[in-house]
């Protein structure tokens, strides 16, 4: 059996809301007829999406990159500044933080969760820090509760990458929504997906950098304003980017938005079927592996090998069984472009430096039949107890 590592489906209700977004041309609902951004669908998925974050004003972007974009500009932040991030992240977040000038900086990860570590974090901190961007890896919440102590008490700007975490949750609050600015990922490997999509959060008491982030997102224009009949035309205002998702995207986007719940239900009871198959096992060569949270969505599931030779050999015997397994981030201190940027190399030993090639992440989605996910347990099995891969 082949089992692939991700799986996208459209369902006839995402078929349906396209067909309508489609509109007049294919003869359906001709006041539906609107392609470019803005209009009912993007309407209907803000709506959907305020109910889940009530704690944030949103506005849908093209990606989590762009979403990161938009905070960092929008936190004020610019040449001279610093902000700290994972090392173990994607590179977008760094990214971010040159598209406005400022300088990222390496901070590494707790071995558990692989999210930001509080600790490394304080040790980096300057009078150059203006922010922190923790990365909610496998949609799991980072150490929330520090992060926001150390910002409050250095007025820092905390930015969530919640990229991974759409429906995950910190103390009943939707990840993204805690701190000043959250990004969300649609990206086809995402739990919702429009195939490439993203949503920035601002939270709800920054009420002027929202009326900052509008303008910023309407290409600098108070189009906004004219949309809702307050002007007679809109105009340049200030610096701003074209950010808004085609309507066409919000409609395959909005249906997936009511079956949220049993979506990340399903992906979590994956999760718990591969953590029972490592829980079974002792085998020194694996550091650690996903445990399902209540506060999290089964994003993904990682298992962390002591050394990439194990790693490697794990990946393909499981490869050599038809089961699509993957890496993931190369650390960003330890590749070409990275290298040049801020790095206590005291805070990270060899083993995170390797993490690109010692995290393997199993097949997970929502679509994965129950026969491959029983698959993909016994071949597991297979791999750890009988010792296929030199474990
Ligand atoms: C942690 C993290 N941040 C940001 C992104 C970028 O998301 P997007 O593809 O929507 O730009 C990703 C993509 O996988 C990610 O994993």
């Amino acid at each position: 059996m082949n089992v692939p590592f991700n799986r996208i489906k459209a369902t006839w209700p995402m078929v349906e809301a396209l067909t309508k977004s489609l509109g007049s041309s294919v003869g359906f609902e001709p006041a539906l007829s609107h392609w470019s951004g803005d209009g009912p669908y993007t309407q209907l998925v803000l709506e959907k999406l305020s109910g889940l974050i009530p704690d944030s004003m949103l506005l849908m972007t093209t990606s989590a990159s762009q979403a990161l974009e938009m905070a960092v500009a929008l936190s004020g932040i610019g040449p001279g500044d610093e902000v700290i991030l994972p090392s173990y992240t994607y590179a977008s977040c760094a990214n971010a933080i040159l598209s406005v000038g400022a300088t990222p900086v390496f901070a590494a990860v707790t071995p558990e969760t692989l999210c930001l570590d509080p600790n490394s974090v304080e040790r980096l901190l300057s009078p150059k820090v203006k922010a922190v961007m923790p990365v909610h890896y496998g949609g799991v919440p980072a150490d929330l509760g520090a992060l926001m102590a150390l910002c409050q008490a250095h007025e820092l700007t905390l930015i969530e990458d919640a990229a991974q975490a759409i429906g995950s949750t910190w103390h009943g609050r939707a990840l993204g929504s805690i701190g000043d600015f959250g990004a969300i990922s649609f990206h086809d490997t995402k739990n919702l997906t429009s195939g490439e999509g993203g949503l920035l959060l601002v939270n709800a008491s920054k009420q002027a950098k929202w009326d900052q982030a509008q303008i910023y997102h309407q290409k600098g224009t108070d189009r906004l304003q004219f949309l809702k009949g307050q002007r007679d035309r809109y105009e340049w205002v200030g610096p701003g980017v074209s950010a808004s998702p085609s309507e066409l995207l919000m409609a395959l986007l909005s249906p997936q938005l009511d079956d949220l719940e049993a979506i990340n239900g399903r992906r979590r009871a994956i999760v718990r079927r591969y953590e029972a198959v490592l829980g079974a096992t002792s085998v020194p060569e694996i550091l650690s592996f996903t445990k399902d949270d209540p506060s999290g969505n089964g994003h993904l599931f990682f298992v962390r090998f002591r050394a990439s030779a194990v790693a490697g050999a794990f990946m393909a015997f499981m490869q050599s069984r038809g089961i699509d397994v993957r890496t993931h981030y190369q650390p960003l201190h330890a590749s070409p472009h990275g290298r040049a940027f801020r790095c206590d190399p005291a805070l990270f030993s060899g083993l995170d430096s390797d993490l690109g090639k010692c995290v393997v992440r199993l097949p997970l989605s929502q679509h994965l039949e129950d026969s491959e996910i029983d698959y993909v347990c016994e071949v597991l099995k297979d791999a750890l107890i009988h010792s296929h891969t030199g474990l």
